[in-house]
């Protein structure tokens, strides 16, 4: 094959849900389907790139060339990142993380009590891909916004707080975003955004990979 835009380059994606079991047959979870973090990995692959995927629970097949460790929670998925990390030239953060875990997962089924309602205790989850953002080394730094309102706002202020170097924001809904096969981006740095329209997630992420590149490479030379 014909060394690619990434050749030798690292990368390292998240993505899909996490599931934070409540007991033995329940789980809190989300809609992502993953397909938006494997096409980033397949394409990042294609044009060369050492890629490694941590997945949610999803039932999608490995990319090809793709190394990919499984994961359910978002502990374990922080676990896992966190190990790749620090040996990544480029990190793509486009799993849908918990934000909260209950604080304890039940040994046995939990049984309906009484009539009345239930109250499930939350504790939240880390905030991996900050953490990934204070490391003393750390890899160029691509988030994704998920958002039903206000999208470029908010993946804005995403940018500034979580110290990215690029944001890929998106609306969900509507046929676009979880559980779709298209999906349409906004992509946002410092110094401006550029939006690409609607097409297939794979699409899209070879478009995504190119300006992550071009971005990155410049980001060396400084
Ligand atoms: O959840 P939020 O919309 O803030 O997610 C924005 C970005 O942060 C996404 O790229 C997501 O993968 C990442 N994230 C993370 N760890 C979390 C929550 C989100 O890495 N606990």
């Amino acid at each position: 094959r014909a060394p690619g835009i990434l050749t030798g380059v690292r990368v390292l994606v998240s993505a899909g849900p996490t599931f934070e079991d409540i007991d033995p047959v329940r789980f809190l979870g989300n809609r992502s389907s993953g397909r938006m973090g494997f096409a980033v990995a397949e394409a990042a692959a294609r044009q060369g790139a050492q890629v490694t995927l941590v997945a949610g629970p999803v039932h999608l097949p490995t990319p090809a060339g793709v190394r990919r460790i499984n994961v359910r929670s978002a502990c374990e998925m922080h676990r896992e990142v966190m190990a790749a990390a620090a040996s990544a030239d480029i990190f793509v953060a486009a799993a849908a993380v918990g934000d909260y875990r209950p604080v304890a997962v039940a040994e046995h089924k939990i049984k309906k009590q009484g009539d009345g309602g239930m109250t499930l205790c939350l504790t939240q989850n880390p905030d991996i891909l900050a953490e990934v953002a204070a490391l003393p080394r750390r890899p160029f730094l691509v988030g994704f916004a998920a958002e039903t309102q206000d999208v470029e706002a908010h993946a804005r202020l995403k940018l500034e707080k979580k110290r990215l170097d690029m944001i890929a924001a998106n609306r969900v809904g509507g046929g676009l975003g979880f559980e779709a096969d298209d999906n349409a981006l906004t992509l946002i740095a410092a110094d401006g955004a550029e939006h690409l329209p609607t097409a297939s997630k794979r699409e899209l992420a070879r478009s995504l990979i190119e300006r992550i590149t071009a971005r990155f490479n410049a980001s060396r030379r400084d």
